[in-house]
């Protein structure tokens, strides 16, 4: 199971001014706490609650469903290219990078015991786009677009790029080359994948985008490449369990969600950061932002009263950006609360060679990258002590499937239980919708002519870039 530790929060280790009295403040909210925690799973089973991510673990059809298409596709592909945007990629994009090999794209296919290489077009750069699927082989690419919608702009436009030059490539048969994965009725990808004859995955009804990582959208890329699935569904069964339990003082998710609520409330901790010390973690540490950001970054409360709630989350790499933003972090504002990511066995040991006996680098001879990592890990922890800084840290045995897979769903339940204590919608975006339907009136979509008027008037007034 993975582990939180929150010493480093508590007033009697930095100070009653940015820390927090632990031990009241968890006896204090443990009844509101168990009553939130008992609230979402009575609540998740009902539709329009949009807590069916709850079940994902639960959804054998789907875990074999997947397995069934990437056996099926097994050895047909040299490359599988995700077209998808937010929750549609994030997910996928950070399972992928901590569970393949490093540099996965880079080696051969027998090291890659002929699983494809992996991409992710997650943006709309006219020069990024052009790049890859110059280098692509389409003949030789599955190609997986992923949109719970169906119509956001972004990935629809690369989808019918791709869809153009396939078509014209491999004629009808271009269709083999192209999974969806969508809503299961409605949609204009719904629509188009019933009418082409692709084969389609469905992004189960109350699941929002950054909350799909365990449905097909972040399955079905990682059952392509060979990634032990089962384990990953393993991994959340578990840890769900454990979250299901109502005390405060055994769930770590109610745990992280309570200390970040109260840090921004009552010490003004209005940032958090995430900081995994491995970079096979680091889109860990995207997908993290997103869900923290659109979830708790609400204009108004339950009872629709302006709150304008929300932590501002940042990412950041351990230990690269400790020669970037750790000076900020220990010295300027202090209105922060950082979240340290802590691998205890990398897959590999690697020794420093004792090659400079007689220079100032022979305290590094004969350690490890492991010993340095984490004495430097601490190190960051204790100046950060120093300084008054609040941290906490999550601590996994390893990386692998089935640990990941509990880190990204207690963030989850963490993120749920954060929504209730700010008492706000943590499963809407109205604030990404409405830019979405700017763009489709900006770009003439039918039904969208008034918007596409003020907006018009609008750009006239601040000044459009043309
Ligand atoms: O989490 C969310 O809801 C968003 O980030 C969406 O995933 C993102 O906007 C993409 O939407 P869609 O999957 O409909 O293309």
């Amino acid at each position: 199971m993975i582990k939180l530790d929150y010493r480093n929060v508590r007033a009697d280790i930095i100070g009653q001014q940015h820390g927090l009295d632990i031990t009241s403040e968890f006896n204090s909210y443990a009844s509101k706490i168990s009553e939130i925690i008992a609230d979402l799973n009575k609540r998740k089973d009902k539709p329009g609650q949009w807590l069916q991510w709850m079940n994902l673990g639960y959804n054998e059809e789907t875990l074999w469903l997947v397995k069934e298409y990437a056996s099926l596709v097994r050895n047909r592909f040299e490359n599988v290219l995700i077209l998808g945007i937010g929750g549609s990629s994030l997910g996928g994009m950070a399972l992928s990078e901590a569970l393949l090999k490093p540099y996965w794209n880079l080696l051969t296919p027998e090291q890659r015991e002929n699983y494809p290489r992996i991409f992710f077009l997650d943006n709309i750069d006219p020069d990024q786009i052009e790049g890859l699927l110059n280098f692509l082989d389409l003949s030789k690419t599955l190609v997986n677009v992923i949109t719970k919608s169906g119509s956001t702009a972004e990935t629809m436009s690369q989808y019918m790029i791709v869809k153009d030059i396939m078509e014209r490539e491999l004629g009808d048969n271009y269709r083999r080359n192209i999974v969806a994965t969508t809503d299961k009725k409605v949609g204009i990808l719904r629509q188009l994948s019933d009418q082409e004859g692709y084969k389609t995955f469905v992004v189960p009804d109350d699941v929002g985008g950054r909350f799909s990582v365990f449905s097909a959208v972040g399955l079905l890329p990682l059952a392509l490449v060979g990634v032990d699935i089962d384990e990953i569904i393993n991994g959340v069964k578990d840890i769900d369990l454990a979250l299901k339990n109502t005390d405060i003082h055994n769930n770590i998710a109610a745990q992280n969600a309570l200390i970040h609520y109260l840090l921004d409330i009552k010490k003004g901790k209005k940032l958090t950061v995430m900081m995994p010390y491995s970079s096979r973690l680091r889109y860990v540490a995207d997908w993290f932002v997103q869900l923290w950001a659109e979830s708790l970054g609400k204009r108004v409360n339950r009872n629709d009263e302006n709150v304008y709630c929300g932590q501002t989350p940042l990412k950041a790499l351990g230990v690269t950006d400790q020669h970037s933003q750790i000076q900020l972090y220990n010295e300027g504002p202090n209105d922060k609360i950082i979240n340290f990511i802590r691998v205890e066995n990398f897959d590999k040991t690697l020794d420093i060679p004792n090659v400079f006996e007689y220079t100032g680098l022979n305290y590094l001879c004969g350690k490890t990258i492991n010993d340095l990592l984490n004495a430097e890990a601490d190190a960051t922890r204790v100046a950060l002590v120093d300084y008054e800084r609040p941290n906490v840290t999550i601590s996994l045995d390893k990386i692998d499937s089935y640990n990941i897979a509990q880190l990204l769903y207690m963030l989850e339940i963490q993120t749920a239980i954060a929504g209730e204590l700010y008492n706000i919608d943590a499963f809407n975006q109205p604030g990404v919708e409405q830019a979405k339907n700017y763009t489709y009136a900006l770009m003439g979509r039918t039904g969208y002519e008034d918007s596409a008027r003020a907006l018009q008037e609008r750009l006239n007034l601040i000044g459009s870039f043309e």
